[in-house]
């Protein structure tokens, strides 16, 4: 009954965003006593929300504490879709395999999981992915797409787009995307995505994305071997960020790309995907699991494979690598 309270309570302050709301408005909205909101109100400060209280006029939130649980993400989240059914643990092994089971057990289009720590998170390639406590974003969301599964690469590009405009948006900061899943700011990496699928031979059944960003670490919180090659969007822009904030403009600028790419196809997604790509054009090794290729990365095809030209000419279609850059 508490959370259900205090769910619509964060609701209405949402939908009036900035807006002053009386005690007794609060209370008929939530259906409950005057003196329950106040307590509530109370309560909301002990968790860190600045509640602003002015005569007269009534209640504002001035601010919401750094937190990722399910009131603070969808407070003033505007999507129709995505993350409108969250689930939230303080710690997980990892958000991936959370979401590969509810998937399997049918969960719905644009269910978000997020977790404040993960113990065994996964990248790409079977590696590590370090995910400390309470400073980074760490989350899987679930997509049904009625599209056949070689579609699904495309979906690491369109939420490398999501993910570089909703740091662009709430940070002020340049992000460039490396192919296929590195955001990187001033070449260090801020954010992987790994996109896994549940699938029939013909039809997508669940694509699983995941997204970590490392949000507030300091440099003293990464491991040492992440040290040179990793960063934060705190360190970068000298600022703590609300982590809420981000994964809501992630979600948004996801849903828009999505919508997009549904009703008109990849290449609108393409031109902006290669407008933050900084491989195109340049030098580059790519790794691949059958041995080692340079060249020039002349960009993607519409799949969103990678065009590498050989120093001979010849141009080879690369599904999955890493890549290095050569100038
Ligand atoms: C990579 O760059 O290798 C991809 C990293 C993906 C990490 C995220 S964190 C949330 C989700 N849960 C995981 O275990 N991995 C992804």
């Amino acid at each position: 009954m508490q959370s259900v309270i205090r769910k619509s309570l964060l609701d209405a302050f949402a939908k009036n965003e900035n807006q002053y709301l009386s005690g007794q408005a609060l209370a008929e909205i939530v259906g409950c006593s005057r003196t329950a909101i106040w307590k509530h109100i109370e309560e909301l400060r002990k968790e860190g929300y600045q509640l602003e209280a002015v005569r007269k006029k009534g209640y504002r939130i001035i601010s919401t504490p750094d937190k990722v649980s399910e009131n603070e993400v969808l407070l003033g989240l505007e999507t129709k879709t995505l993350g409108r059914s969250i689930h939230y643990k303080e710690s997980v092994d990892s958000t991936q395999r959370i979401a590969h089971t509810l998937a399997q057990n049918g969960a719905s289009e644009g269910t978000l999981v997020i977790a404040d720590e993960q113990t065994a998170g996964r990248g790409r390639m079977t590696r590590h992915w370090h995910s400390p406590r309470n400073s980074g974003v760490w989350m899987s969301l679930i997509l049904k797409p009625l599209l056949p599964p070689q579609k699904a690469p495309q979906f690491t590009l369109i939420t490398a787009v999501a993910v570089v405009q909703a740091i662009e948006e709430v940070c002020d900061l340049l992000p460039e995307i490396k192919w296929p899943n590195d955001i990187l700011i001033k070449g260090k990496k801020v954010t992987g995505i790994l996109t896994e699928l549940q699938a029939e031979p013909d039809k997508i059944v669940s694509i699983i994305i995941g997204i970590g960003m490392n949000v507030n670490h300091r440099i003293e919180d990464f491991p040492e071997e992440l040290k040179g090659i990793a960063t934060s969007l705190a360190i970068e822009s000298g600022d703590t960020v609300q982590r809420a904030k981000i994964i809501q403009k992630v979600l948004e600028r996801l849903e828009a790309l999505y919508h997009i790419y549904m009703v008109e196809g990849f290449t609108p997604i393409k031109l902006i995907w290669e407008s933050y790509a900084v491989s195109i054009g340049k030098q580059i090794i790519a790794r691949t699991i059958t041995g080692e290729l340079r060249g020039t990365a002349l960009g993607i095809t519409d799949e969103g494979v990678l065009k590498l030209q050989d120093e001979q000419g010849n141009v080879h279609l690369i599904y999955s690598a890493d890549i290095e850059n050569k100038d």
